[in-house]
This record gives C-alpha cells, sequence and structure tokens, in this order.
C-alpha cells in the first residue's frame, strides 16, 4: 500500500489543534494509516488528575474500532509545532498490538519498522501458549 507521509503528517497536525492539553500546554496528534486504507486520528486529552490523561494514540486506537476495526499500516504522530515526535514507550506497546506486519512509524530519525522502535516487543502471540 502506498504511504503519503505528507498526508498522514497533515492529518495528524489537524487532530493536534482539537487536542485538550490544559496542564501540560502540549497538544499532540497522532494519525494512521489503515489497512483498508482510511485514515484515523486523534488527540491527547488531559484530566486535572493528571494520571489519568490520555495520549493522542489512545484515542486514535479508540478511533480505530469506533470505524470498523483493522491493522495499522503506517503511523505519525506531531507536536504543536507540527514536528515529528516520538510515541511515547507505553503507545509503542499500544501500536504494536494493532499494528498490521511491517507497519512503519515517522519518527524523529526517519521512517523505522515497528520491530524497531519497539524490539522483541511482548505482544498477543506470547499468550498463545
Ligand atoms: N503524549 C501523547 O499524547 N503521546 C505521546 O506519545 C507522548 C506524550 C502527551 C501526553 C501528555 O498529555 C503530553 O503529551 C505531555 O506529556
Amino acid at each position: 500500500m502506498d504511504i503519503d507521509w505528507n498526508k498522514l503528517t497533515a492529518a495528524a497536525t489537524e487532530a493536534m489543534h482539537n487536542a485538550y492539553a490544559p496542564y501540560s500546554n502540549y497538544p499532540v496528534g497522532a494519525a494512521a494509516l489503515v489497512d483498508d486504507g482510511r485514515i484515523i486520528t486523534g488527540a491527547n486529552v488531559e484530566n486535572a488528575s493528571y494520571g489519568l490523561g490520555l495520549c493522542a494514540e489512545c484515542s486514535m486506537v479508540s478511533e480505530l474500532f469506533r470505524t470498523g476495526g483493522g491493522r495499522l499500516v503506517a503511523f505519525a504522530c506531531v507536536n504543536g509545532q507540527g514536528e515529528t515526535i516520538m510515541p511515547c514507550g507505553r503507545c509503542r506497546q499500544l501500536l504494536n498490538e494493532h499494528a498490521a506486519p511491517n507497519m512503519l512509524l515517522q519518527t524523529v530519525s526517519g521512517i523505522k519498522t515497528m520491530a524497531e522502535v519497539l524490539p522483541d516487543a511482548f505482544g498477543r502471540e506470547d499468550l498463545n501458549q
């Protein structure tokens, strides 16, 4: 499947503008290409009880299932300046759960595979014993 990284970054940036980040003042937008061709997005949603804040990837994965499920083929996330940032460690695990084989991520050091950003991941297959 052809990946339009500019389109994905633009979708993440658009989503970032809907973030609710009054505590960190660090809005984040996330976007992914799904294996059926659709693009899903998410933004971070913080909370007065700080630890309850949701990363942009969390709302993006909710959107994945709300709109029919599927597997993530490509992913990008951006900060308030529209610059590419890395998904946090927890979100790498979240993305790995729903990754298509050979999923690619736009990172601060170029396009990488899921396995490169989360080596030797613990995943669903580990529970099939
Ligand atoms: N954040 C995300 O939404 N995704 C990430 O992968 C990195 C961090 C959010 C969480 C918090 O609302 C803000 O960025 C500052 O950490």
